[in-house]
Formats: C-alpha cells, structure tokens, sequence
C-alpha cells in the first residue's frame, strides 16, 4: 500500500529502529494478539449503530473480525507502519469473514498517518492504543481536529487507552516481560521505562529489547525505543473541547465499569460538540460485556 503524500516519516513506529520491520511487526502481533478482552467491547458498541467505521492506528487489523461481528458496514484501517498494513492484508486472507467482506469492497486499508486520514465521512472513529504514540498534545489535537472532520454529524469517536490504575507509579528498570514462540523460534522480550510526570499528563519513555533466537542458534538482539504520552483527563477534555468534540460518555474498563482514578482503561466516547448539546446520550447497558 504506497504511502500518501504527506505523511509523516514519525508516524511509522519501526522507523528509525534497528532490525527488520517486518519481524518487528510479527513480534509487535505475538505480543498483541493475545490481547482479546476488548472484543466482546467493541462488537456490542458497533451494534449500537451499525455504520461505516474508521480505525486509526489500526496496526495489524486485531480489531477488524469484532467491527465485522458488530454489522459495521465497512471498515477502513489507517497505520502508519507499512509493515502491519502488510499484516493486515495477511490478517485479512487468511480469515473468510474478512476475505469476503473485502472482496465486496468493504475493508480497505490505507498507509497513512492518523493526523491526516483519507477524506469520508464514518460513524465510527476508533482510535484504540494509538493516542500515547502521538508525541504530545499538539499531535493528539490534530488527530482529534481531523477526526472531528471525518465524523458523521451522528458519529461517535472512540479513545482506548490505558488508564490511569494501569500506568506505572515509578519509573520499571530492565526486566523480562515475556518469553513466546514465533514460528518455532524463541522470542523474549525485555523492556525497562522511565517515567516523567509533567502538568499536561505522564510522559514514558519505553525501551524493549527483544531477543529472537534464530534457528542456527544465533540470536537477532533487536532494540527500540517509543515515547508514549497519556494526558489527563482534564488535558484530554480541553483537547476534545479545542478539536470540536464533546464527551458523551467514559468507561474505566471494557465491562463498563465506571471511570476512576484507578481504572485500568480509559475508555472515552467523544461526539462532535455541537450534536452534544442537542441530544440526549444513550448509555450502553452496564454489566459484562459478551464474549
Ligand atoms: C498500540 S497499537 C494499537 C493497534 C490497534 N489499534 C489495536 O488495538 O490492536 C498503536 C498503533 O498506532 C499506530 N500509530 C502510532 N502513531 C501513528 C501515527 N502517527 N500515524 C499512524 N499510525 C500510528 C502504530 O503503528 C500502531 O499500529
């Protein structure tokens, strides 16, 4: 998928490290994947209203079977990374619900950066783990600004990230996260984080390093390093405020649970200013979420 005009080198997360962008992208899926509690989430949101759907920062397409589940009419996914666009096609082979919803033209993927999305008007605008990679509350306004533009005058912006019980309270030295098989081979994986707190949110500075053993033995030792921003709930509020956008609703984790100073997740479900102040909201039911 050719890169559009304009898109910024920085929205590429492998740029600039060391290693093959494409082990980097099948390690960041091993350690992705797994990550599933937010399935049963999405499927039931989408089903609130069953539109067309952006997801930005879609990285491999994780999301995309749960979008489909829920009746979004079509999906297009935005990434920054070439190489898990190339996934997200793979992603999108090997599975026939997607074959198929793709070969009727309804997912589409494009390589771009998420502050500057293909023109279209969606329903859903999901942005799930991407806002931290935006270095910044600059970046995050002009993702949020452009996604304002983008929405349906009905349409709903969705942020997930971690919450605030889930962030580090001190800064984690170099540790063993996880060890896993990719293609018969033995992947572990390493990081260490140094936290810095300032008036606009908690900025981390994230090093990985991964081992991938290689199978004559040898290892590919394969470092990087990301800059993860998480602004508070205030600065975020007066970002959304600044793009045009109005909270309807926040969750604190994927059952629904209310948002608090401990929650694990922020789940922020945002609508375009105006539309806020003329309609009533319309809570999903609390409890578990499906599976
Ligand atoms: C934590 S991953 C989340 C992927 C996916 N939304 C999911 O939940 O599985 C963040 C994604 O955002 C993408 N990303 C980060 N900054 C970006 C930017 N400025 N433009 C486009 N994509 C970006 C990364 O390439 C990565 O795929």
């Amino acid at each position: 998928m050719p890169e559009q005009p304009g898109a910024a080198v920085s929205s590429d997360i492998f740029s600039g490290q060391a290693g093959d962008a494409d082990l980097l992208a099948a390690i960041y899926d091993l350690e992705h994947d797994p990550f599933a509690e937010d399935i049963g989430f999405y499927r039931r949101l989408i089903r609130r209203s069953r539109g067309p759907l952006l997801d930005l920062g879609c990285g491999s397409g994780r999301l995309f079977r749960a979008f489909l589940d829920g009746g979004a009419a079509s999906i297009h996914g935005v990434d920054g990374s070439p190489a898990l666009i190339r996934r997200a096609e793979g992603r999108i082979s090997a599975d026939s619900v997607l074959a198929a919803a793709a070969e009727a033209g309804r997912i589409q993927l494009t390589t771009t950066d998420v502050r500057r999305p293909p023109t279209g008007r969606w329903r859903w605008i999901m942005a799930v783990g991407v806002l931290p990679h935006l270095d910044g509350p600059e970046a995050a306004l002009q993702m949020l600004a452009a996604a304002t533009g983008r929405l349906q005058p009905t349409g709903r912006l969705v942020l997930d990230d971690i919450g605030p019980g889930g962030l580090p309270d001190r800064d984690l030295p170099l540790s063993t996260d996880w060890e896993r098989a990719l293609d018969g081979r033995s992947v572990i994986r390493r990081s260490q984080l140094d936290r810095r707190e300032a008036p606009d949110g908690l900025s981390l500075d994230y090093l990985t390093v991964t081992d991938a053993v290689r199978p004559d033995g040898t290892i590919a030792r394969l470092p990087a390093r990301f800059r993860l921003w998480y602004p508070s709930l205030s600065v975020l509020e007066g970002l959304l405020d600044e793009a045009g956008l109005a909270v309807e609703l926040t969750y604190g984790s994927h059952d629904l649970e209310p948002l608090t100073g401990e929650s694990d997740r922020r789940i922020v479900i945002a609508m375009r200013g105006h539309e806020r102040r003329s309609r009533r909201t319309t809570r999903l039911a609390p409890g578990r979420c499906e599976r």
